[in-house]
């Protein structure tokens, strides 16, 4: 069975907000996403409100009729928006302050008690709780323990191993092949655990493969390099290609 494919459009909004202009539309964007084949469509609620507002959430909530995955921090103001509006999945982020995008996973062991809230509270109202973490035993050890029913394995730093052809030869290469190690055996050890498996960040059509021959991940979440390549040939068809390239590795 070939991965779902959730396309996140935080940069359809990121296009929006340069100018406070009421397009692109992310309800547009995500009604071509579903019609180009995606699963679901996936979108980070930032504290700083960079890209994606509540008010989308809302609407994309009454538009999405695939999956609304919606990422944000553990914190009770997000957790709140989250049971009011009520999307199929919430993925529980880090977010740093100043940070470009999310950098690397949440680190569940020292936030337990956190998490654990959480967690608790997305379940009790009948939202799938998701933790993005680094492909890491410890952190699938604390996932299983605050019951959360998946991980997504942060991709970061096999992506950045392949960045710039990289992950040809040499040290790139060798590295690459080190962190998809580390995700293979993280996927094989939260399957154990009985979570459910995603995978993403920093994915792109050249570097998606590999991961996607890894077999307990049943769901990847897509989005910079899905944007970048829709300003040239369209969304409907950046779907479709990524949809293509993680279809051909199986
Ligand atoms: N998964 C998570 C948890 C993320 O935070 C992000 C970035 O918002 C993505 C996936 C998608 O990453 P990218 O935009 O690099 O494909």
């Amino acid at each position: 069975m070939t991965a779902r494919l959730n396309v996140n459009i935080d940069h359809v909004a990121t296009v929006r907000q340069a100018r406070r202009a009421p397009e692109p539309s992310v309800v547009a964007a995500a009604m071509i996403c579903e019609q180009a084949g995606a699963d679901g469509i996936t979108i980070h609620l930032r504290g700083d409100r960079r890209h994606i507002q509540d008010a989308d959430v809302r609407l994309l909530r009454e538009s999405v009729t695939t999956y609304l995955n919606v990422e944000m921090a553990a914190t009770e103001e997000m957790v709140k928006v989250a049971i009011e509006i009520q999307p199929d999945a919430v993925s529980l982020v880090p977010e740093n302050r100043g940070e470009i995008t999310t950098e690397g996973g949440l680190n569940v062991r020292t936030n337990i008690a956190i998490v654990r809230a959480a967690v608790n509270k997305l379940r009790e109202s009948g939202i799938m709780a998701s933790l993005f973490i680094d492909p890491d035993p410890h952190q699938i050890e604390a996932a299983h323990e605050v019951n959360a029913q998946q991980v997504e394995l942060c991709t970061a730093a096999y992506a950045e191993a392949t960045l710039g052809g990289r992950g040809i030869h040499g040290e790139g290469a060798v590295r690459a092949n080190q962190e998809l190690r580390r995700l293979r055996e993280a996927a094989a050890l939260a399957a154990q655990y009985g979570l459910h498996v995603a995978a993403g960040h920093g994915l792109t059509y050249r570097n998606v493969g590999a991961v996607a021959r890894i077999g307990e991940i049943a769901e990847f979440n897509i989005g910079h390099n899905i944007i970048a390549r829709s300003v040239f040939v369209g969304l409907d068809h950046a779907v479709r290609e990524m949809r293509a390239a993680i279809d051909a590795a199986k």
